[in-house]
């Protein structure tokens, strides 16, 4: 831990009390960015990440093995800079995969674990975190700083980033939404959240770098499966599976436009 969470709970209680209403927007918008500044320095996102480790090194399943030999892309058992070239192809399942659907084939393959098991619950709540939660918070730590480079050097992630692409635009459901409705356009809000422009490398390297994230609104550490699911659910969408590849190409298109950012992440968010 950087900073303890006493110092998060002081910066909280400073923002609010100096957060009064009758604000500019631009005040507002300042003030937005103070606050995120401050819970920076003391980020929960660490402690997620600590357990995640215990977890990633710890010998489990039928194989009774750790994941320590889990090839994220750059060989078994390199984890520094993996997240920031995640989604890739790889040759071993012959897919795009995310971080997160990759951590699941190492289950497999490495712990033995089943398949059911490994996908039972990605998602956890504030009184009980997952365990894919905590791993993803490890894993992306150890590409603090690296830049995001997604190569389309493969016809399936130029397949990938393709559907992906038409997938933000696509209009559907009961509100005839698409991501691009509230994600591509300047300077669109909803309660106070800027909704970043997506489609532009601007918008997504600011996103791109700072997740996942510790959503300080619930208290809890968030994964990208997690992210575009919630904007589903927003957009009355049918939620996608878990993992599912319509994720990950959403996720191949997101990253790879965001290419060149140096990822900052697991980072805050409100
Ligand atoms: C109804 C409006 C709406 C739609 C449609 C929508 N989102 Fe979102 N999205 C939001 C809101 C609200 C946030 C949270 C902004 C915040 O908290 O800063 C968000 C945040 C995000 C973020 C994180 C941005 C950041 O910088 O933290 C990503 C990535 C994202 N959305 C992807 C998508 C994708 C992909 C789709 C289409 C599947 C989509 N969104 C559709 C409203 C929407």
């Amino acid at each position: 831990m950087r900073k303890s969470l006493t110092t998060l709970a002081v910066a909280c209680a400073a923002f609010l009390a100096t957060s009064a209403f009758g604000q500019t927007p631009e005040e507002v918008k300042k003030g937005v960015e103070q606050y995120r500044e401050m819970l920076e320095l003391g980020n929960p996102a660490e402690l997620y990440a600590l357990k995640g480790e215990a977890l990633f090194k710890k010998k489990r399943g039928p194989k009774n093995a750790s994941l320590e030999q889990c090839d994220f892309g750059k060989g078994p058992g390199v984890l520094k800079g993996v997240y920031a070239e995640m989604p890739r192809y790889f040759a071993d399942t012959g897919k795009v995969q995310d971080l997160e659907s990759r951590l699941v084939t190492c289950m497999v393959q490495l712990q033995g674990i089943s398949e059911k098991d490994a996908t039972k619950r990605p998602f956890g709540n504030a009184d009980k975190p997952s365990e894919n939660e905590q791993l993803v918070a490890y894993i992306v730590s150890q590409s603090y700083g690296d830049p995001i480079n997604i190569k389309l050097d493969n016809p399936k992630m130029k397949e990938a980033y393709e559907i992906g692409k038409r997938l933000f635009f696509y209009r559907a459901g009961p509100w005839d939404f698409s991501c691009a409705t509230c994600h591509a356009e300047e300077n669109t809000r909803i309660r106070l959240q800027d909704l970043p422009v997506l489609s532009s490398p601007a918008g997504a390297k600011a996103a791109m770098t700072t997740w996942p994230a510790y959503r300080v609104s619930n208290s809890q550490l968030k994964t990208m499966e997690w992210r575009i699911n919630d904007c589903y659910r927003q957009m009355r969408f049918p939620e996608p599976n878990f993992i599912s590849d319509s994720v990950i190409a959403l996720t191949t298109y997101l990253a790879y436009t965001a290419n060149g950012g140096v990822y900052k992440g697991p980072g805050i968010k409100r």
